[in-house]
């Protein structure tokens, strides 16, 4: 693919950061996402638009080091001062991040789209892959499942405020802490969950690492709400391509309903880690890391499918 040897096309089939190896061991790190407006509030979708672009850094293990706006946005049929708020919840999540925001691109667009393109660094030999999962590994999961169906349910105005914030809260949440926490361990594997959902995920780290994965459905920390507004028939059209693609890859228990497997394949916005870990250090990390977080299954030999899902 890439004419230059230093651009390491090893890690292009992975859905998180390019990798552009530097000299004395060190690596550059590059990422970019945006979308259109997901809440209602601009500030908070900046927030969270934001939190999102940088994930990709923190799932490899890397230090975010400047990012660059991406914007679309209706300069005639929307005042300025949206524009201004959404870019304050950016500005201020790259803060967080301990990162400056140093330049960017706008467009005049039907639609507001916002985003970030993430450059980062990471010392080559830490950098955590999707390829190094181990029999015997737990699979810790940092952020509760869910967004893509509250986020479906706030686009139809399905959604109260009871669940939205939480839904809010848990995607403007940065992997910062995670990654950081998991620097102190030897993650096996690492990656974020995002558009192809728990399970789409753990398909790439089972196939890539040439193992498979059980997981239970009762272990999964869902957001407040999930379940009920699946039973309503708030139902994201990415989740179900999701669940159609994971059934070839995945065996699903008779006892799981299939609004239980929509769940295990929901679409999310600025997911958690997903992170292997020997279960010894996996207890480490969970008491160290202090925010919620679960272990959602183990890391087995390859069987014919790489996924297995229970209650
Ligand atoms: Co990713
Ligand atoms: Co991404």
């Amino acid at each position: 693919m890439s004419t230059n040897n230093s651009v390491m096309t090893d890690y292009t089939s992975t859905d998180d950061a390019a990798v552009v190896r530097l000299s004395d061991g060190k690596i550059i790190l590059q990422t970019v996402d945006f979308f259109t407006p997901i809440v209602d509030d601009p500030y908070t979708f900046g927030q969270i638009s934001a939190a999102n672009s940088l994930s990709d850094i923190y799932a490899m293990g890397g230090r975010p080091l400047f990012a660059l706006n991406i914007v679309g946005f209706p300069i005639q049929k929307l005042p300025n001062e949206i524009l201004s708020e959404i870019m304050q919840g950016g500005a201020d999540k790259a803060a967080e991040a301990g990162i400056p925001i140093v330049g960017g691109h706008s467009i005049d667009d039907n639609e507001p789209k916002y985003g970030l393109v993430v450059t980062g660094e990471a010392i080559e030999k830490n950098i955590w892959t999707n390829s190094g999962a181990k029999e015997g590994d737990q699979i810790i999961l940092t952020k509760p499942i869910g967004t893509g169906i509250i986020s479906t349910a706030i686009k139809k105005e399905k959604a109260s405020s009871k669940i939205i914030s939480p839904a809010v809260e848990t995607m403007k949440t940065l992997n910062k802490k995670a990654s950081e926490v998991a620097q102190k361990f030897t993650p096996n594997a690492v990656t974020d969950i995002t558009g192809f959902g728990l399970v789409g995920h753990l398909i790439e780290i089972c196939k890539s690492s040439k193992v498979s994965a059980k997981i239970y459905f009762n272990q999964i920390d869902l957001l407040p709400g999930t379940l009920d507004l699946i039973e309503e028939g708030i139902m994201p059209g990415g989740s179900k391509r999701n669940l159609e693609h994971a059934e070839k890859f995945t065996n699903f228990s008779s006892e799981l309903s299939y609004n239980e497997k929509l769940i295990t394949c929901d679409a999310q916005t600025s997911g958690g880690l997903l992170i292997t870990l020997p279960p010894k250090d996996a207890k480490a990390f969970l008491n160290d890391f202090g925010n919620k977080a679960n272990v959602v299954g183990e890391i087995i030999s390859e069987k014919d499918k790489p996924i297995m899902v229970s209650l």
